[in-house]
């Protein structure tokens, strides 16, 4: 047998978060891993009824009550729940109702999931487009060797040649080698190792902004939200404002020369990439007003050649994450009609493990 200050000692260090409820549902104890989840203190939510903790999910707190009255535990996986604060937490709750005197005390115990699935999700995602980035540079090196020497025949031939109409047809293989050449360069990517310095990140979205600001038309608002306290970067200023201005550039191009874009930074703490948890990251995000992305094409637009728009090539965002990667980061897309984000989050370490 356990001392009541073992217990207590226990409930304290749980990851679980551990609620307790009286016959009339309302909350008699709350374990800390429960008031990180709330995001309250214990004593300001002490006595509350249920739905002050759970004000939009009427189907959880019927299935409170059902256990409760039959006296029938149960375990529900996966289930999403709004907070009091408005946010959404996907959790894997069991109910067990205590057999008490004078009815049924309630307790619930809460897992939550969500941060589980996103880290998997992050670490397959970097997986991917560590595997697309590398097909997509070994083929563009294939490509660039033969399209050097087919560009260097054409022009011996012109040189070759005396009648101007003839001299057309070279022309165009030499002018099509070019455009195919400064393609393959961008599906290189940016050079292989970043030149990284201390950065402010602020120096970066102004740049961008400067350059969108010049694009675009009277129609379009760019609005800045920054959280000036965020300390520098070490990372490379040029790749940085490139991966930004890629992903604004098509901001502006989805707005469609009415709306606005919203440059906005923070910082995030324990945030983890990949295996790493970090200590402290920055998230620049860039928001526009457009009509969003379709949800068949969301979970491509980070691969390459995949592009919703005429004239489009689909480089500009596969770059933007592979500059995101070398910088130890990943770039995050939530979008609905109305409102897309894009987020670019860097660990703000001094020295980033290279991937
Ligand atoms: N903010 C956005 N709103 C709506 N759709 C977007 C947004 N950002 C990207 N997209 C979609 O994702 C596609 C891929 O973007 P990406 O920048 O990779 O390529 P692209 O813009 O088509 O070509 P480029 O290589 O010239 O940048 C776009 O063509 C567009 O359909
Ligand atoms: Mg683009």
């Amino acid at each position: 047998m356990t001392s009541t200050r073992t217990d207590q000692r226990i409930l304290e260090n749980l990851n679980t978060a551990v609620l307790l409820f009286s016959d009339a549902l309302e909350l008699k104890y709350i374990n800390p891993a429960g008031e990180i989840l709330f995001e309250v203190s214990a004593r300001r939510i002490a006595g509350q009824p249920v739905i002050r903790l759970f004000p939009e999910s009427p189907d959880f707190i019927e299935a409170l009550r059902r256990s409760r009255l039959s006296g029938h535990p149960y375990t529900e996986r996966g289930a999403c729940l709004r907070m009091p604060d408005q946010r959404m937490v996907t959790v894997d709750a069991t109910v067990t109702p205590l057999q008490e005197r004078n009815g049924h005390e309630l307790l619930l115990e809460l897992l939550q999931v969500d941060r589980h699935m996103r880290i998997a999700r992050e670490e397959n995602l970097i997986t991917q487009y560590n595997n697309t980035r590398m097909l997509m540079r070994g083929m563009a090196h294939e490509i660039n060797n033969p399209l050097g020497g087919l560009r260097g025949a054409a022009q011996l031939l012109e040189r070759e040649l005396d009648d101007d109409a003839l001299k057309e047809y070279t022309r165009v293989i030499i002018g099509e080698a070019d455009r195919l050449q400064s393609l393959l360069s961008r599906m290189l990517g940016p050079n292989a190792i970043p030149l990284k310095r201390r950065v402010n990140i602020h120096e970066v979205t102004e740049r961008v902004r400067a350059l969108i600001q010049a694009e675009a038309g009277p129609g379009v608002t760019i609005l800045r939200d920054y959280d000036p306290s965020i300390p520098e970067l070490h990372a490379d200023a040029d790749q940085l404002i490139q991966a930004v201005l890629n992903i604004t550039r098509n901001a502006l191009q989805a707005i469609n020369g009415n709306g606005s874009i919203m440059l906005q930074t923070r910082t995030q703490r324990q945030f983890t990439l990949g295996h790493k948890t970090h200590k402290l990251v920055v998230q620049i995000s860039i928001i526009d007003s457009g009509p969003g992305i379709p949800a068949d094409m969301l979970d491509k637009i980070f691969y390459p050649m995949i592009s919703g728009r005429p004239g489009g090539t689909g480089l500009g965002l596969p770059i933007a994450q592979s500059i995101a990667n070398q910088h130890g980061g990943l770039i995050e897309c939530a979008s609905r009609p109305g409102k897309t984000v894009f987020s670019i989050i860097l660990p703000l370490e001094e020295h980033h493990e290279q991937r």
